[in-house]
């Protein structure tokens, strides 16, 4: 991690939010950098965009990791290092095919496998803390029809991986800090494996933001000054990747 110190990994059984935990350990004062929450359930998981996490018990990784480093963090470039370091994991854990979906889902043939909630409080420039919460779908066989409702949603399980709940932990634990120190010392390595990892590098994209669609080629990706997509006989399109919804290869 950005300051070396062990790993101290905080094992929860049912809980509302692994997130939840690690934001009450920094309120009190006694969270280090480094520090993972880890629950057998959660009851109020929380996904992005005020979505539920479904957190059954024993069949997911639900972790919330404590990241307290010297300096802010580029918050975009902090969103890319938490998904490409799930994606290592489970490739780690054997599982071939996955890719990253904008901004950090990642997905086997469009189907959701985990996903990454980066959250701050009251955010100090001077004493930045931010909780990475990572949900990895491990053992479920099957999954509520609600969810399925939603989007198509799948496991490790699923894609024919017989890891445990603990082998994905490990992984990830290894993966991440890894990947955040990228943040600090290679931020161009982040961002061309994004671009790799979500399908992206050949260049022909479809951009959503608030006013709509774009669709052109991506001239820039970059997590300090946005991306630029070149349309034939218009202006090139600029966003900073904070206003950036969507982002696909077409
Ligand atoms: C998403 O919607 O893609 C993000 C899902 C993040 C879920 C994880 S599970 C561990 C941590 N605790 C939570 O309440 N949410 C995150």
């Amino acid at each position: 991690m950005a300051n070396a110190q062990p790993v101290r990994i905080v094992r929860h059984g049912v809980v509302d939010s692994t997130s939840e935990r690690a934001f009450a350990e920094l309120a009190a004062g006694r969270a280090r950098h480094g520090d993972v929450h880890v629950a057998a359930a959660q009851t109020k998981g929380r996904g992005r965009l005020g979505r539920n996490w479904h957190s059954p018990a024993g069949e997911g990784l639900f972790a919330s990791f404590v990241l307290r480093p010297e300096r802010a963090w580029n918050p975009a470039a902090l969103t890319i290092a938490l998904g490409l370091a799930t994606l290592d994991a489970v490739r780690a854990l054997g599982l071939d095919g996955a890719s990253l979906k904008w901004p950090n889902d990642v997905v086997v043939r469009g189907a959701k496998l985990a996903g990454v909630l980066a959250e701050t409080r009251d955010l100090d420039p001077r004493n930045p803390a931010y909780v990475a919460g990572i949900g990895i779908n491990v053992r479920q066989r099957a999954f509520p029809p609600e969810l399925c409702a939603e989007r198509p949603v799948t496991s490790l399980a699923l894609c024919g991986i017989e890891a445990t709940v603990e082998d994905a932990l490990r992984e990830l634990v290894e993966a991440l800090p890894r990947r955040c120190a990228e943040i600090e010392e290679d931020v161009g390595r982040l961002e061309a494996d994004f671009l790799r990892a979500a399908g992206l590098e050949r260049g022909h994209v479809r951009v959503e933001v608030a006013s709509g669609t774009i669709t052109g080629v991506l001239a820039r990706f970059s997590v300090a000054h946005g991306i630029a997509v070149r349309r034939e006989a218009e202006p090139e399109a600029r966003f900073a990747l904070e206003h950036v919804r969507g982002l696909v290869a077409v």
